[in-house]
């Protein structure tokens, strides 16, 4: 049996076993966290190459930081803005990947950032953050829990889209919760009457499956909890409570990345792929706002990159580099579907990032 093999069927026993002990349904919520982050088994934990460019580097998808350097430049725009209004020092990131993004705020920023800390729940990704980074010796360091109080300011790029979802199904007019279940021909979806219900209504009567994100929601509420003064910036694609929960969203956004294709179907090459969905940014500001942490703005990503100077960089940069940044800010590539929220814990301040085109209001 070759590794790959190997470790997919180590992972189905152990899917199987959840499965058993949970009394024969699991929630998919419980499901997406083993497929993705059992250790050394799950997607993120096994070693998978995950971030490229191409599918020739053995890789699944491509990210803003691995696409071009001028997204963590202009991001440390912000960030550097941020350090000041908030008087901190200390950069955090959430779900650094490859450490790309960590490589290019750290270049961009220079000695104002004291410490740069990274937290990863993944392992294999923490050895290989730590080759990309090593050149910036002790002022980088990584915890796998977050102190009871922090200042500084947070980032995290694609990060909330990775964390577990609930899935929520209407059929014939009754809500279900959609859970995983195990048979002869493996694993398959199960749905339970439920009283959970989406944020939003969609209306009408036709069959709708959506997702919820308790789990995102309780990050940024542990956030707020901890975060006494400074700010954080997610950048990740999703939508508002409206245009996510809308009617005719009626096949939800949960979607599976491998070799730079995209398919609807988590149960099947379970660890040998990402699992994914849109981020509701209306759920999140709300979970943050009852916390105590405040909206800062919220904007697409092609307007927050623009406020923070990418135009300039664009224009100086060689041909490939000005190619490749472009695409930070196409409509139809990532300029769009990709958003930035900020959040601030102390006083408000007019952050550059969302100077011009700043949606918070559309939350
Ligand atoms: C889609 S990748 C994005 C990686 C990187 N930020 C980039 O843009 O290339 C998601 C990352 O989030 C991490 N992750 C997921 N949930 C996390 C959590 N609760 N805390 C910290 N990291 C998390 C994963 O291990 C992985 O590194």
């Amino acid at each position: 049996m070759t590794e790959a093999a190997s470790l997919t069927s180590a992972l189905a026993a152990l899917l199987g076993q959840a499965i058993a002990r949970a009394g024969g349904w699991l929630p998919f919520d419980r499901f997406m966290a083993l497929a993705l982050y059992a250790p050394g088994l799950g997607y993120y934990a096994n070693g998978s190459r995950q971030f490229g460019l191409l599918p020739q580097s053995g890789s699944d998808f491509a990210t803003a930081p691995e696409m071009s350097p001028l997204f963590g430049r202009a991001l440390a725009v912000q960030v550097a803005d941020a350090l000041r209004a908030t008087g901190t020092d200390e950069v955090w990131e959430f779900g650094a990947g490859s450490g790309a993004l960590a490589a290019q705020l750290l270049e961009a920023l220079g000695s104002p950032v004291r410490r740069y800390t990274i937290v990863d729940l993944s392992g294999t990704l923490r050895a290989r953050q730590r080759e990309t980074l090593d050149r910036y010796g002790e002022r980088v360091q990584w915890v796998s829990e977050l102190p009871a109080r922090l200042a500084g300011v947070i980032v995290g790029n694609e990060v909330l889209d990775a964390m577990p979802v609930k899935l929520l199904v209407r059929t014939g007019g009754v809500w279900h919760e959609r859970g995983v279940a195990i048979g002869q021909d493996g694993l398959f979806f199960a749905d339970r009457p439920t009283g959970l219900r989406p944020p939003l209504d969609p209306g009408g009567a036709h069959d709708y499956l959506t997702e919820i994100h308790p789990q995102a929601q309780a990050f940024v509420r542990t956030l707020a909890d901890r975060l006494e003064r400074g700010a954080a910036f997610f950048i990740d694609y999703g939508f508002t409570e409206r245009e996510y929960y809308h009617p005719q969203r009626h096949m939800g956004t949960l979607m599976c990345h491998r070799a730079h294709q995209a398919d609807t179907d988590p149960l099947r090459d379970v660890g040998r792929k990402d699992i994914t969905a849109h981020v509701d940014f209306s759920g999140l500001a709300l979970a943050a706002q009852e916390a105590g942490l405040a909206t800062l703005g919220f904007a697409s990503q092609a307007r927050f990159l623009l406020n923070c100077g990418l135009a300039a960089q664009l224009a100086q940069a060689p041909l490939a580099e000005r190619i490749a940044g472009q695409r930070l800010v196409h409509e139809h590539e990532m300029g769009e579907l990709f958003k930035v929220i900020g959040f601030h814990a102390g006083p408000f301040w007019d952050a550059v990032g969302f100077r011009d085109g700043d949606r918070t209001p559309t939350l």
